[in-house]
């Protein structure tokens, strides 16, 4: 792989051991992807933040790379944590798991990493451009950030999405290249999506059926940026697609010749949603995966007005969606109804066992996969006026 001479200083360690180990990692991916050299990023967002999912050696890991002084050279984001870091003992996080977690911020911190704690960067003002080169490693931002906004990131791992950070650069392979942001397999959609719920319910069929494929859709209507969000979380958590396309809505349109055909109509819709959920009685009814925007909440705030809810409710978003939340009122109605807005975390990336949570309501297909799958909690699926009741 062909390395500039400053990317060839930070292999040789003049950079500091932190970056000189950053580098080894760029480009052991880089040979085995078959990179021909690094491309420089404008931004990265590390994966990997939660005590829950990183563990012990996690956390270790990351407190060595700060005590060799590795520091971010670009804008660099957190994905969530295993907590809201403001309300966490209100929210009956266990204090043993909020000592470790406050331990990984405060490592992320004294990388220069900042606290944003999202999967929606893309809602609160980190929206890289068409053709931007970035290294981002949640898998829903990933989908959100190739497919939608058009710019350019492989499915990049928490350890080499911080490396990436450190150096700058990373190997030019994958999604970063005209080549393979192509899409080989058409997705007919003969049904009307009505809700988010439904966005998701197609993106874990299609998640499952493209087996590596990119899908391209066409007839779909009602696109919204949140219900593409929900689109791309599901897709990748029941596949594992990085990038899709969708005739008039993603700025790419890209479809090789004889791409294979496949049609998602009703009889597939209702299959689908009928495997990602079943009925009972909820523990808590948890909205938010991805993150939820300002709308979202809203939309929470206008249904639970004036009630008390009999099951807890969390609204999951970014801090910054949070205050502008907080600033409209909806968080104040939420609260009076009983529910919370829950910032810096989410459902599936909190100690939800620690917290007695066995049943829980969405509207994500990637928290319905991961809740069932993952954790081995029940699930009842739907959207927010079907599952916030009083
Ligand atoms: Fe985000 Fe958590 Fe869902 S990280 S995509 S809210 S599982």
């Amino acid at each position: 792989m062909e390395l500039t001479k400053e990317q060839q200083s930070m292999l040789d360690g003049e950079q500091g051991e932190a970056c000189r180990q950053s580098m080894e990692i760029l480009c052991a991916l880089g040979k085995i992807y078959g990179a021909a050299g690094m491309v420089p990023i404008t931004s990265a967002q590390v994966a990997g933040v939660s005590y829950k999912t990183i563990g012990e050696a996690g956390l270790e890991y990351l407190q060595d790379a700060a005590s060799l002084g590795a520091k971010v050279r670009i804008p660099t984001f957190l994905n969530p944590a295993g907590m809201d870091r403001e309300q966490w003992q209100a929210l009956k996080v266990p204090p043993a798991f909020a000592k470790k977690q406050l331990e990984i911020l405060s490592a992320f911190s004294k990388m220069g990493i900042s606290s944003t704690c999202t999967c929606t960067p893309y809602l609160v003002g980190i929206r890289p451009k068409l053709g931007e080169h970035i290294a981002w490693s949640e898998s829903s931002a990933i989908a959100f950030a190739n497919s939608v906004l058009g710019a350019r990131t492989n499915r990049e791992g928490g350890p080499s999405a911080l490396a990436a950070a450190i150096c700058g650069f990373t190997p030019n392979y994958g999604l970063h290249l005209d080549e393979n942001r192509v899409a080989n397999l058409l997705v007919k959609v003969d049904v009307e999506l009505k809700g988010t719920s439904d966005f998701g319910a197609m993106g874990a069929y299609i998640g499952e059926a493209a087996k590596g494929k990119v899908p391209a859709f066409l007839g779909v209507k009602g696109a919204s940026e949140d219900r593409l969000k929900s689109l791309g979380a599901s897709m990748a958590a029941w596949g594992s697609a990085a990038i899709y396309f969708m005739k008039g809505v993603t700025p790419e349109w890209n479809v090789v010749q004889g791409a294979e055909e496949i049609t998602f109509g009703a009889k597939e819709l209702s299959a689908t949603r009928e495997k990602m959920g079943g009925d009972g009685k909820p523990d808590i009814i948890a909205i938010g995966c991805p993150h939820a925007s300002l709308a979202e909440i809203e939309e929470v705030a206008a249904r639970v007005k004036g009630k008390k809810l009999a099951t807890k409710l969390w609204v999951c978003t970014a801090r910054k969606t949070k205050e502008a939340a907080d600033k409209a009122g909806f968080t104040r109605v939420i609260e009076e109804a009983g529910g919370n807005v829950v910032a810096d975390t989410c459902m599936v990336v909190c100690p939800l066992e620690e917290m007695g949570i066995k049943h829980a309501a969405c509207n994500s297909g990637k928290a319905a996969k991961y809740l069932t799958n993952m954790f081995k909690r029940k699930v009842v699926y739907g959207d927010v006026e079907d599952i916030v009741c009083e």
